[in-house]
């Protein structure tokens, strides 16, 4: 679900109170929360108070997402303004992605805060939350940069149940409101499309969740029976546009061809699509990544999903090194820039790389999502994509960007198809 930037309220009048966010005052429905008082911090989202917030918590989100930067013309290049301008109307070069890749300085941070007022012009502030369960560490592939290749003899492999999963799945939407999940393994083949088939059509039948496939190279029949089944979207990357060093990076007779056609079978199949590319791959160059923005400005994906190569030990490319921060940040501003309205999530790997800053960052340079690991707790160690994987502390995020009460969930659903509609 989405959390907004808290408000505070000014003063109730019956089941409305006049609010302020910054210095913007304005009136909202209080009807979920007849308790609410004169200074108490209020999500609201449509203009209908869902929830009240601890001040501490409405302060950490209001850092968070705070944005009070305007490029100053003085300090940034003529060339830079004038790719920002075209940006807000038209697609970009290559040449012009590439040069905002290598801004520096002054010019990478205002570029930064572009990303960070496009999301807040376009979005209004949703930040959606969403979680993950890996069901399974086994996998067919050798990909090269994955700790989970086949080739990792030294890894602990495990595989969920069909009732785990839905156990799992069941306890994420009640106990804790979440509104869309991604089931994750790696390419395993024990999961036939009956079986994964007849767990989506239960958590459908038993929960309200929207479910997310990534699942890897399954074909276009498997896929096809998890939409009957009930799946909604499907997270699957490219990894990288550039066709050579994808079929380096992916032995095994993998190509880039095969990656896209699923990408196009599945856009056709009415699935939701998540995609995107590793930043920062060994070989990759700054104009191979301005080539993977350009690819997702063809591709139009619902949700772009990207993030920085990390290490694995026990992979050919261990020694390698991972990409600078900046690095990572500037792709997602430029894909802000680009993309207005998609969903962009911090990526586990992205807050890896700065366990402290990077989800403040990412979100300061527009993305607009989380998105939070809920594999059980005995297993989580063992799905080592990479080392260390960030732990993400869910509060005040999970506290609050996730409601369970059907009735405000209810009324939300009313409000949002009235003002899409
Ligand atoms: N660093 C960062 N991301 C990785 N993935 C796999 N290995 C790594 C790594 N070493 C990502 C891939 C894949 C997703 C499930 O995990 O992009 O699509």
């Amino acid at each position: 679900m989405c959390l907004t930037i808290p408000v505070q309220v000014q003063r109730v009048i019956g089941k409305k109170a006049l609010v302020k966010r910054g210095e913007e005052e304005f009136v909202v429905d209080i009807t979920l929360l007849p308790e609410v008082r004169d200074r108490d911090w209020l999500l609201v989202i449509s203009g209908l108070a869902l929830k009240k917030i601890e001040e501490k918590d409405a302060q950490e989100i209001l850092e968070f997402l705070r944005y009070s930067f305007i490029t100053d013309p003085q300090r940034v290049s003529e060339r830079f303004t004038s790719i920002i301008q075209k940006s807000k109307t038209q697609p970009l070069t290559q040449d012009e992605i590439v040069y905002l890749l290598n801004t520096e300085g002054y010019e990478k941070e205002a570029l930064l805060a572009e990303g960070n007022m496009t999301r807040m012009v376009n979005i209004k502030d949703f930040i959606c939350i969403h979680g993950v369960i890996e069901f399974s560490n086994y996998c067919s592939n050798d990909c090269l940069y994955c700790g989970l290749h086949k080739g990792n003899k030294d890894l602990v492999r495990y595989r969920m149940t069909k009732e785990e999963i839905i156990e799992e799945v069941i306890a994420a939407v009640e106990n804790k409101g979440y509104k869309l999940l991604v089931l994750q393994s790696g390419e395993d083949e024990f999961y036939t499309p009956d079986l994964l088939a007849e767990i989506v059509q239960e958590i459908k039948s038993r929960v309200r969740v929207f479910l997310f496939l990534s699942v890897g190279e399954r074909g276009e029949e498997f896929y096809a029976k998890l939409r009957s089944a009930g799946a909604s979207g499907i997270l699957l990357r490219f990894e990288t546009a550039n066709q050579s060093l994808f079929a380096k990076l992916h032995p095994n007779g993998k190509s880039l061809a095969k990656r896209f056609e699923h990408l196009s079978f599945l856009q056709k199949m009415g699935y939701f699509i998540a995609t995107g590319f590793l930043v920062g791959l060994p070989g990759q160059t700054i104009e191979d990544i301005a080539n993977d923005i350009l690819t997702i400005t063809s591709l139009k994906p619902e949700m772009v999903s990207i993030g920085p190569f990390i290490p694995s030990d026990k992979t050919p490319l261990a020694p390698c090194q991972p990409p600078n921060l900046d690095l990572v940040l500037k792709v997602i501003a430029i894909i802000r820039l680009l993309h207005k309205r998609a969903r962009i999530p911090v990526s586990t790997a992205l807050e890896t790389l700065d366990p402290k800053e990077g989800r403040r960052r990412a979100l300061q340079s527009g993305a607009n999502a989380l998105m939070f690991i809920l594999t059980p707790q005995k297993y989580r160690a063992l799905y080592s994509l990479y080392p260390n994987r960030y732990q993400a502390k869910g509060e005040p995020w999970e506290k609050y960007g996730l409601f369970k009460y059907e009735k405000s969930y209810d009324m939300l659903e009313e409000r949002l198809s009235q003002e899409i509609g």
